[in-house]
């Protein structure tokens, strides 16, 4: 089923009395405003996870966290296990983001298995994909991305394919305020699930949400999410203010 879901990325933001003061707003605008069919994911560093939960009641929150490791334990000094993130709530768990690719050199094959021990541990992964403004300008961003998907996502079943949730967002656009426009949004989500048809079939692709990330916000999050294949939104900066985020939601339900 084909789920409508906002998450918010808060990346590396929020002290403690930060964050505290972000996902209480966060929540009871959320649980007092919000009445359609939609998902808020809020996915807080890893450090505040334990704490949240106890905030994310009702039916239209739920928690994820920013990465996970590929193994399933051990000697990995600094790295959260999917079984840890399992233990204390979590629900999804992004992979892949464009950030990790750069900062941490993921690869699509060490996504792959993130992914696996994700769904292993019962984690919902949110796969993100996306391509840079040079291949945009230049290139085969559309096979660079499809490809994306096929390194890291067609080993799966079609079972397993079913409890992903993919993100696309242009590289170009995250944090820079040059929001991808509705219609190559709309573009390239539509070659992602037409993709996905080609290996999976219709039913398993029209049935995949596909968020769009990059500069969405409160003022362009209406046109984007009108899209018919876009199926919400990962939201990094505007997540980090609860009417903008809340307000995002709102533009999904
Ligand atoms: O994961 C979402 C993030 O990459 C998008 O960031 O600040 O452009 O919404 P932002």
């Amino acid at each position: 089923m084909r789920k409508k879901i906002v998450a918010g990325n808060w990346k590396m933001n929020k002290t403690a009395d930060e964050g505290l003061a972000l996902v209480s707003e966060v929540t009871n605008m959320i649980n007092a405003e919000v009445t359609g069919d939609v998902t808020a994911v809020l996915c807080p560093p890893a450090l505040y996870l334990t704490t949240y939960k106890s905030y994310l009641t009702g039916d239209k929150l739920a928690l994820g966290a920013q990465n996970c490791h590929e193994k399933a334990s051990g000697a990995y000094t600094g790295e959260i296990s999917a079984a840890m993130l399992k233990s204390v709530g979590v629900q999804y768990v992004i992979l892949g983001h464009s950030e990790r690719r750069q900062y941490f050199d993921e690869t699509n094959a060490q996504l792959a298995e993130k992914v696996n021990i994700a769904l292993e541990n019962g984690l919902t992964p949110i796969f993100c994909c996306g391509e840079s403004q040079d291949l945009r300008e230049n290139g085969d961003y559309v096979g660079f991305v499809k490809n994306q998907l096929t390194e890291s996502l067609f080993h799966l079943s079609a079972e397993q394919m079913a409890n992903i949730v993919i993100a696309y967002e242009p590289i170009w656009a995250i944090g820079t305020g040059l929001t991808a426009s509705a219609g190559q949004a709309q573009d390239m989500h539509y070659e992602l699930r037409q993709h996905l048809a080609s290996k999976y079939g219709d039913e398993v692709a029209q049935d995949t949400s596909i968020l769009y990330g990059g500069s969405c916000n409160a003022q362009n999050a209406e046109e984007i999410f009108a899209q018919p294949d876009v199926d919400g939104g990962l939201i990094g900066g505007a997540s980090l203010k609860s009417r903008d985020f809340v307000t995002i939601v709102k533009a999904r339900q």
